[in-house]
């Protein structure tokens, strides 16, 4: 690759480690009032992430398309990646709700894997949200995929990738039998975990 052409790829990543600026930015301002008006945090914590130019190429590979940016940037929709991990259930999609009302975010895409798991059992909530960065010469729209889960969720879906790879992609069936097993009481954890909290809210309630 040219000296040229590497400074405009690094240029490119770029613009979506903006894009990932200011999506956490955008979190952490949601959590930090959260906080303030009702006395505890939805966000747990929050990972971020962008593709190697690697992955990117072999991704574009795979869809059977050349390496050039305007390819990598309207079919590579996971360049830039966050997520989003919530303590209860029920704090998915008040972020959700949150984040998609801004006016600068347009979400382009959803999948609910919370509502319709994945048949091995995955759930998360996954956007695709469009976000405009603010460059010194111009705005550019940039992809960001959201994923928004529970610790319990993100417990078990790092788990699953492990054994995903360790098998090389095909897991045997009785270890895929077991995953949904554990992906079912990861569902019925996070259930109870709700309900007990509610429980603990109404408590202080009458208490004060
Ligand atoms: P990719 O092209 O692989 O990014 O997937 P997609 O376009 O079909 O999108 P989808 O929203 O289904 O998945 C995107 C991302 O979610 C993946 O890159 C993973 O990070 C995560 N994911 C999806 N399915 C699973 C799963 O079954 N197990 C785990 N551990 N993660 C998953
Ligand atoms: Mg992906």
């Amino acid at each position: 690759m040219q000296p040229q052409n590497m400074k405009a790829w690094a240029h490119f990543f770029l613009t979506y480690k903006f894009a990932l600026d200011e999506v956490e930015t955008k979190l952490n301002i949601l959590n930090e009032e959260f906080h303030f008006l009702h006395d505890y945090n939805p966000i747990e914590h929050v990972k971020t992430r962008i593709k190697s130019p690697e992955s990117v190429l072999a991704k574009l590979q795979r869809k059977g398309l050349d390496m050039t940016m305007e390819h990598a940037k309207s079919h590579i929709r996971d360049i830039a990646g966050i997520r989003v991990i919530c303590s209860f259930s029920t704090d998915i999609y008040a972020i959700y709700d949150m984040i998609s009302s801004h006016d600068d975010v347009r979400v382009v895409e959803v999948k609910d894997y919370v509502k319709h798991p994945k048949p091995n059992g995955y759930q998360s909530l996954h956007l695709i949200a469009e976000i405009p960065v603010f460059l010194t010469d111009r705005i550019e729209s940039v992809l960001v995929e959201i994923q928004i889960r529970t610790i319990a969720m993100d417990f078990w879906a790092s788990l699953e990738h492990k054994i995903y790879y360790k098998f090389n992609e095909s897991v045997p069936s009785h270890i895929s039998q077991q995953l949904k097993e554990t992906a079912d009481i990861i569902s019925s954890l996070d259930a109870r975990m709700l309900t007990l909290n509610e429980e603990v809210k109404n408590h202080k309630l009458i208490s004060t």
